[in-house]
């Protein structure tokens, strides 16, 4: 459930006409709902009830510090790939022990601001990552708490590009090495092996190949105990998926009721890293009809939003429900909706029924709360978008629109 809604033909986001903000702010804009948000972490987060847990959102699928402010006055942490996403996270108010840090590439610098800050743990995801985390807790005086990110090869029926827990994938360290991995951290004097940890994929709408890989990471988790390791937290990643269009996802307290079934008798704090089932469908991005241009194959809707913009449908070939903002009730017609870049992959639905279209007139891309600006990029020196907060009937500006000063000032 979420708060953009159609009253009398007009789309609101929570007490606002999309419209409005459109003629305020201009477009292409994202909008994002606070009320959404809340509501989507309360959801997730209390189908955990019951269960010692901490809902740490995935900062790479939105990292306005407006959206990452409202999980952390919820209680949220977060999980995070990189120096820019702590630092962003520790201006939004997070406390670095609700921080977990994830992904294969850490550079030192990285490394050294998130034991500055006192992270909970690094999920690492190879050995010489482990050394290399060992030696700068050393230098600093300080011991790193550190999860392995076990790649339990596990098929997770989702995109190729985001799934990442099979052995192909360059997540994590398979279980052989896993083992070797935990015996040389219980050794390294800067290291304090502390969880154990894993993330499969993402939009999975099922819950079986979660339910897999946990089974085997409990078995090796029992294989840690026996060494002798005091695992005190079982971090079990994101990838829950959402609707985009057609798909059925299980309700997050579905979701909550399987993985607390296995684990509640352990003595373990269970670590979530939800992204998109909070984000994604809190946030629209809303734009403008530049033209209408038709050929004898298809009708185009030339809009002012493009790939650079939200590039999910040119990278996985994603689908997002496009809405008018305001409805005339025209006959549906075929239309592929396109920006203005010059590929031909710039675009955001293709063959897509849709009322009849005209020049000038807003469309809603739903569904873009998740993975929308955080990819966004200058292509073809397009100034990024603004960000809108709406909660109630109040607006915030979350990140103001860039200007052609902005776009040029880190050129020297
Ligand atoms: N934890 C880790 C270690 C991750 O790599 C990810 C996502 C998450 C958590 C959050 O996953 P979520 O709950 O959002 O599924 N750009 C792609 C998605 C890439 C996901 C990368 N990792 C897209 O637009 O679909």
């Amino acid at each position: 459930m979420n708060h953009f809604e159609y009253r009398k033909g007009e789309l609101f986001a929570e007490e606002v006409p999309v419209r409005k903000l459109a003629e305020e702010y201009g477009t292409p804009l994202y909008v994002y709902s606070a009320s959404t948000i809340r509501r989507h972490f309360k959801a997730f987060d209390s189908a955990f009830d019951g269960l010692a847990h901490m809902t740490c959102f995935s900062v790479k699928a939105n990292s306005n510090i407006g959206v990452l402010r409202l999980m952390a006055e919820m209680g949220g942490g977060v999980d995070i790939v990189s120096g820019g996403e702590l630092y962003r996270a520790l201006k939004a108010g997070v406390p670095g022990e609700k921080i977990v840090y994830s992904g294969v590439g850490k550079k030192a610098h990285e490394i050294r601001e998130a034991l500055e800050a006192d992270i909970l743990m690094f999920n690492v995801e190879s050995m010489p990552e482990l050394e290399r985390i060992n030696d700068i807790a050393l230098r600093m005086g300080k011991v790193a708490r550190v999860s392995f990110r076990i790649n339990p090869d596990v098929d997770p029926k989702t995109h190729p590009y985001i799934s990442t827990g099979m052995k192909k994938n360059k997540f994590g360290l398979d279980i052989e090495h896993s083992r070797i991995a935990y015996a040389l951290a219980q050794e390294l004097p800067g290291i304090e092996p502390i969880g154990i940890d894993c993330h499969i994929g993402s939009q999975l709408t099922t819950i079986e190949p979660f339910l897999e890989a946990l089974q085997k990471i409990l078995k090796f988790y029992k294989e840690l105990q026996a060494m002798g390791m005091d695992i005190r937290y079982l971090d079990l990643g994101g990838g829950l998926g959402i609707t985009y269009d057609q798909e059925e996802p299980p309700h997050p307290e579905v979701f909550g009721k399987a993985l607390s079934d296995a684990i509640k008798d352990l003595p373990l704090t269970l670590i979530l890293e939800p992204g998109r089932v909070i984000a994604g469908n809190m946030g629209i991005l809303v734009t403008e009809a530049q033209y209408l241009k038709s050929t004898p194959s298809k009708n185009f809707v030339i809009v002012d939003a493009a790939m650079n913009d939200l590039v999910r449908p040119a990278l996985y070939q994603s689908f997002h429900g496009i809405g008018e903002v305001v409805q005339h009730g025209r006959a549906p017609q075929m239309y592929d909706v396109v920006g203005p870049i010059c590929e031909s992959s710039d675009f955001l639905a293709r063959d897509r029924e849709l009322p009849e279209i005209r020049q000038g007139e807003l469309l809603a891309v739903f569904s873009a709360g998740a993975y929308g600006f955080t990819m966004a990029s200058n292509y073809n020196s397009r100034p990024r978008t603004a960000e809108l907060i709406v909660d109630g009937d109040k607006v915030t500006v979350a990140r103001r629109r860039e200007t052609y000063e902005d776009l040029v000032a880190l050129e020297l």
